[in-house]
């Protein structure tokens, strides 16, 4: 291997030069790790995935993650690849062979392969696995948090199933890349009521003047972020205010905070929507609290 391509893989951000994905129950680098052309995933998108965090070398709320898999499974009639104490060895197994001290894992899971067909394919198609791990910079995170992000509002799109973790992310992509041109980081999908459900890949919440947090409830219309989960936690032990239920953009507009949650961003203050300053434009104070004390709340094993 050359130094070119060692600079192409991106050595210098961490182990690029080692990184090893897990497939179909093997080990292999990850340059090299494919699946077939006719995996479901790839045809049609017939597959979920999971993203957790990785701190301190630990899966964090790996539990609930796994949980939330089993259910999207189901919800699909796709079936665990394997049982979950061995799928939880392979999880802590990549983000050793990657040597993620802080970073992200990736799982996913589709229907398998088999000749092109819409229809599910013969009973006892096995299911595909990938996992992969990848180290990010923490500091580089934390940064960012202590800036606060920007997002934009984007009319909701996606199909009203929303909840199940499936690989089908065309108008979360494109809501991304909406946003991304705009000079903003996320973007709020606005039901036809102009309603926020959600970001395209985080929780959305606000405070409102009176120091209420909201966030809307669990139903098909959003993902049960596991981040959301954790937070409501912390929330009924530190006794603050929280209303579950839709808020609508003008009144994100006129919040005093805003953030976002997921694995990889945990709790992401918001300073701008649609180019207007949230509250003093400024990450919020209780925002940039709860990111702090999130990880006392969070399982790690
Ligand atoms: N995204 N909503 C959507 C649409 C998401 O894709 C995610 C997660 C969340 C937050 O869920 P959690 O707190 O469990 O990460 C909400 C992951 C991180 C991703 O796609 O990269």
């Amino acid at each position: 291997m050359g130094t070119l391509s060692l600079q192409g893989e991106g050595w210098g951000e961490g182990h690029a030069l080692s990184r090893i994905a897990y497939v179909n129950g093997r080990y292999v680098p990850h340059r090299a790790a494919c699946v077939h052309v006719e995996d479901r995933g790839y045809q049609f998108s017939d597959g979920v995935y999971e993203v957790c965090e990785v701190r301190a070398g630990r899966l964090v709320d790996e539990r609930r993650h796994m949980d939330r898999l089993e259910r999207s499974l189901k919800e699909l009639r796709i079936a665990m690849p394997m049982p979950r104490n061995a799928l939880g060895v392979v999880l802590r197994e990549t983000v050793a062979r990657n040597r993620v001290r802080d970073g992200i894992l990736y799982l996913q899971i589709t229907r398998g392969v088999a000749r092109r067909d819409h229809a599910f394919p013969p009973p006892g198609t096995a299911p595909s696995i990938v996992v992969t791990a990848k180290g990010y910079d923490l500091d580089r995170l934390e940064q960012g948090a202590a800036d606060g992000i920007a997002v934009i509002s984007v009319p909701e799109n996606r199909w009203p199933r929303v909840d199940i973790k499936s690989v089908s992310l065309l108008p979360n992509v494109l809501a991304k890349q909406a946003a991304r041109d705009a000079g903003a980081k996320e973007a709020w999908f606005v039901d036809a009521a102009g309603r926020v459900t959600e970001g395209s890949s985080t929780n959305a919440w606000i405070v409102t003047r009176d120091g209420k947090l909201v966030t809307r409830q669990t139903d098909h219309a959003i993902l049960r972020g596991i981040t959301r989960t954790v937070l409501l936690d912390l929330l009924k032990d530190q006794g603050l205010r929280l209303e579950e239920r839709p808020f609508s953009v003008e009144e994100a507009y006129a919040a005093r905070e805003a953030f976002v949650t997921s694995a990889s961003q945990i709790v992401m203050p918001v300073v701008q929507i649609d180019g207007r300053p949230v509250g003093n434009g400024a990450p919020g104070l209780l925002a940039s609290a709860l990111r702090r004390d999130f990880h006392k709340y969070a399982e790690s094993a």
